[in-house]
């Protein structure tokens, strides 16, 4: 890692959302599934693993396979916890969302850097006591919630495609499963936010905290001391396709499910040529010093029992 001259070994974890479920459409070589059961319980879907243009990677559905798994019900730990077991360093996503902004249209991506959560059911964190692997209280910070370094390589990708994707972007998450209200709409808009799902939180948040998993702790003997040599906390980054333009629009019908759904279809193929041209890109520089940084940002945020 960082300091022994060694270049880090990356995995990319990819999660596709709606619209997205079918991991066959970015040609994974060598594909095999990989079954978890994680102390969270199970994932979404099993991981196909594999490569993408030489790359090793592991693909999940966030709603399962075969879309039958409503935002609440999601379940983000085991998700990005099978992920970091297996060894990803890196996760890249894709989300459907509500354009809260006449110049996000409908078919253009969006590369997050922010998020409002309105979400109110779900679990955010590892570390409520549920899992010995998860020891302290842990208060992590969130002033940028996405990684830097992997944005930046989304956006050199889409720029080397043609694509067009918005650089920045505020999402607000809600709890769903129902859309908003006119009034929300607008409220959010006013709030800054550029867009809307109903799953962004709490998975960026566990990623940066899953990190520590299976961290040693030589004093606490209740805790499995186990160590993974190359642990390091996940760069994580979200592109948002638009699908929609939710309901602030004055005399337009707002948003439905066959609105999200067939906007995405028609535009995948731009979310499946992004991640492949940035998992080449994300593979050829040096992560150590960026995994040793995130590790750090968890390890020295949690609150050890004294
Ligand atoms: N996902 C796609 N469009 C959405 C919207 N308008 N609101 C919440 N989630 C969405």
């Amino acid at each position: 890692m960082a300091g022994d001259g060694a270049k880090a070994n990356i995995m990319i974890g990819i999660i596709g959302g709606s619209g997205f479920s079918d991991p066959s459409a970015l040609g994974v070589e060598d594909a095999k599934d990989v079954e978890y059961d994680t102390p969270f319980g199970k994932p979404s879907s099993p991981l196909l693993t594999g490569t993408l243009c030489g790359v090793p990677v592991a693909v999940l559905a966030r709603h399962g396979r075969r879309h039958t798994i409503l935002p609440s019900a999601v379940n983000y730990r085991a998700n990005v916890y099978a992920l970091r077991r297996h060894g990803c360093t890196h996760v890249l996503v894709s989300t459907a969302c509500g354009s809260l902004r006449e110049e996000y249209r409908p078919g253009q991506l969006v590369l997050l850097d922010q998020f409002i959560d309105r979400t109110t059911k779900r679990p955010l964190t590892f570390f409520d006591g549920s899992c010995d692997e998860f020891v302290g209280i842990c208060h992590l910070p969130m002033a940028d919630p996405f990684c830097g370094e992997t944005r930046g390589v989304l956006g050199e990708a889409a720029k080397e495609l043609g694509i067009t994707m918005h650089e920045k972007g505020t999402i607000v998450t809600i709890e769903g499963s129902r859309f908003s209200t006119r009034a929300e709409s607008h409220m959010f808009r006013s709030w800054g936010c550029d867009v809307i799902n109903m799953t962004t939180v709490p998975e960026v948040t566990l990623a940066k905290e899953g990190g520590l998993c299976h961290v040693r702790y030589p004093d606490i003997p209740a805790v499995p001391q186990v160590t993974l040599a190359k642990e390091a906390g996940l760069c994580y980054a979200a592109v948002a396709m638009c699908t929609d333009y939710d309901c602030w629009r004055e005399g337009e019908a707002g948003v439905g499910v066959g609105d999200v759904m067939a906007t995405f279809r028609a535009n995948v193929s731009s979310v499946v040529r992004l991640f492949k041209e940035a998992v080449t890109r994300v593979a050829a520089r040096d992560w150590a010093e960026t995994l040793q940084k995130n590790k750090e940002t968890v390890t020295s945020n949690v609150m050890l029992p004294s």
